[in-house]
């Protein structure tokens, strides 16, 4: 299992690189993290300037800001290499690769950056978003498991799912649900973050906070954002709750007290709690945040 501390990822904002008023906004944002993204939405024209500025962005962050991702061009496109190397020049936390289809697409981003003799701590992150990758996404979880193959973190890519397995988008998203729980699960097993995908209208904020909760009962960590808007919405639906955070303290503070040292079941106000419990409660702790 990969061992890193565990991040916050409740809120993680894409950010247009090649716009320098969000960029600029994101010093005010409290987002758990920001997806500075040179792909879908740079046009190809604009791909050159937009490399510079998240390079600028980038290396000119402020410390104990957002955790900084670098969303790429695919390594088979004319961009990708380049931007690989420039946001692992300037040292971005984790480069997120779109478009992956399976273990082959993280090996080859793994294998480039091996080359720059990058730190294991620059991560990877993976988009899931064609029906190869939902298909492969046991491998991927597999992959994920080796520390050195970096991937930390599915995020599911909501729009470009809709288009390439053809369900309709519903509100409710009841059709799209079949591919993000496969998401969730592949997470879980490899022992990574899964992100939920897009609400693409950013003034129906009811709409979101729905979306939100759903995403949060599937299991998933955070939820991708577009605006910032939806920043503190979601930072605050994935967050644990009052109620969680105290039976998460409680477990915690039981299995320290001496009695109950080498304990494997324990009893907390008449209810079994194992040591289990105790991983999972110190994973809510870890979420609550900064
Ligand atoms: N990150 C940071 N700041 C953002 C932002 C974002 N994703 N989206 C908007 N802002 C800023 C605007 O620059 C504006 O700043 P100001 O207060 O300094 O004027 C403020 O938030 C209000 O924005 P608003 O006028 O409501 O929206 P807009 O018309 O400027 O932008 C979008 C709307 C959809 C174009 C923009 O939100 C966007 O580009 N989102 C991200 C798209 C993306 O990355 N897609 C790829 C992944 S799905
Ligand atoms: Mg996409």
């Amino acid at each position: 299992m990969p061992i890193r501390p565990i991040r916050p990822r409740r809120s993680v904002l894409y950010v247009p690189a090649g716009n320098e008023k969000a960029l600029a906004k994101v010093a005010t944002l409290a987002c758990d993290a920001v997806i500075v993204d040179l792909e879908d939405s740079i046009a190809p024209q604009a791909k050159a300037a937009a490399r510079e500025a998240m390079r600028a962005f980038v290396a000119g962050r402020a410390a104990g800001g957002p955790e900084i991702v670098v969303r790429i061009n695919p390594l088979s496109s004319e961009w990708g290499t380049e931007d690989l190397l420039a946001a692992r020049a300037a040292r971005a936390d984790a480069i997120l690769l779109p478009k992956v289809e399976g273990p082959r697409d993280i090996l080859e981003a793994d294998e480039a950056l091996d080359d720059t003799d990058a730190p294991l701590e620059l991560c990877l992150w993976a988009m899931i978003e064609t029906p190869r990758a939902v298909l492969n996404l046991g491998a991927l979880a597999e992959l994920a498991r080796d520390a050195a193959a970096r991937l930390s973190c599915f995020v599911a890519g909501t729009n470009d799912l809709v288009k390439e397995t053809g369900v309709r988008a519903t509100p409710d998203r009841r059709y799209l649900n079949a591919w993000l729980s496969q998401i969730v699960l592949a997470a879980r097993a490899a022992g990574i973050d899964a992100l939920d995908g897009v609400s693409n209208d950013f003034r129906d904020l009811d709409a979101f906070a729905r979306e939100c909760a759903e995403g949060r009962n599937m299991g998933f960590d955070g939820k991708t954002l577009i605006h910032p808007a939806q920043v503190e919405p979601a930072t605050r639906a994935f967050s644990p709750d009052e109620d969680e955070l105290s039976e998460a303290r409680a477990i915690v503070a039981a299995y320290a007290a001496p009695e109950n040292a080498g304990k494997g079941v324990i009893q907390i106000d008449g209810r079994m709690v194992e040591r289990l419990h105790l991983a999972q409660a110190e994973r809510v702790l870890a979420r609550a945040g900064r």
